[in-house]
């Protein structure tokens, strides 16, 4: 199954996995610190979904904000979302299809992209593709995937191999397990892969810690759980400047 068909299918059960613990206070609020002042900007947001990602950059000021994403079951949800005006939807895939359409932008986001790239050259063409789109200086977040295993949090992820490239079944469920949300393929690459790519594209990086919120009598993320996601994040976010 293609990741466009993938997708599709499971397009209303990703978006109630975002109430999971993982997502709810530790990928949400480290996107949104990574953001930064964002008032004004021209953003665009790739593999936007059904629009989560899109709907924060519109709630934390950007000025034009377009989305895009290879499924287009995922972008006619987003486009239902969008009750006020203000966010453009389009279908567009961010391998093969040329993303300057949609004209220059300040900052380009991504929420989980290129770890669905299957080869080097497919990182390459994302990368190339996004460098394109931004005006120079612009900056290019980016937030992928470490392909952890979390069985105590709800997370499976199950490698068919330890070789780069190595296809990556990521099931979300309830942290007890007794509910699965969905599950999709990812890839294996290696953090040096990516950074390589990263240079190879043109762009400058560092490489932006993980925030997990709440604590104490405020939410109900634990010592242990804290402890997990700082030691060992299932995720990665890269400022990229052009
Ligand atoms: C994990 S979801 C993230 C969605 C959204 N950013 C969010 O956080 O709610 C990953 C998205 O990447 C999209 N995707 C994967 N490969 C893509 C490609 N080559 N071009 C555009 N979108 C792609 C999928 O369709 C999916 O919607």
């Amino acid at each position: 199954m293609t990741t466009r068909d993938e997708y599709n299918e499971i397009k209303q059960a990703y978006e109630e996995s975002k109430e999971r613990p993982t997502s709810k206070y530790v990928l949400i609020p480290s996107f949104v610190s990574a953001l930064g002042d964002i008032k004004g900007l021209d953003v665009l947001d790739v593999a936007c979904g059904s629009g989560y990602s899109t709907r924060l950059v519109k709630r934390y000021g950007a000025n034009r904000i377009v989305g895009v994403d290879i499924s287009d079951e995922q972008i006619e949800m987003a486009i239902e979302k969008e009750t006020q005006r203000g966010i453009d939807y389009f279908v567009a895939d961010v391998i093969n299809d040329d993303l300057t359409y949609h004209g220059e932008f300040d900052m380009v986001t991504a929420m989980m992209l290129l770890h669905y790239s299957k080869t080097k050259k497919e990182i390459d063409k994302m990368l190339n593709n996004i460098f394109s789109v931004l005006k120079p200086g612009g900056i290019y977040l980016n937030i992928m995937s470490n392909n952890t295993n979390y069985e105590q949090y709800g997370v499976r992820a199950t490698a068919e191999s330890e070789e780069e490239g190595a296809k990556v079944t990521i099931e979300l469920c309830s942290v007890d397990f007794t509910k699965k949300f969905c599950e999709f393929t990812s890839y294996y690459w290696e953090k040096q892969t990516y950074e390589e790519a990263f240079r190879k594209a043109g762009f400058e990086f560092e490489e932006v810690p993980i925030i997990v919120a709440g604590g104490g009598a405020q939410q109900p993320v634990d010592a242990a759980f804290r402890e997990a996601m700082e030691k060992n994040p299932f995720f990665m976010i890269h400022r990229l400047r052009k």
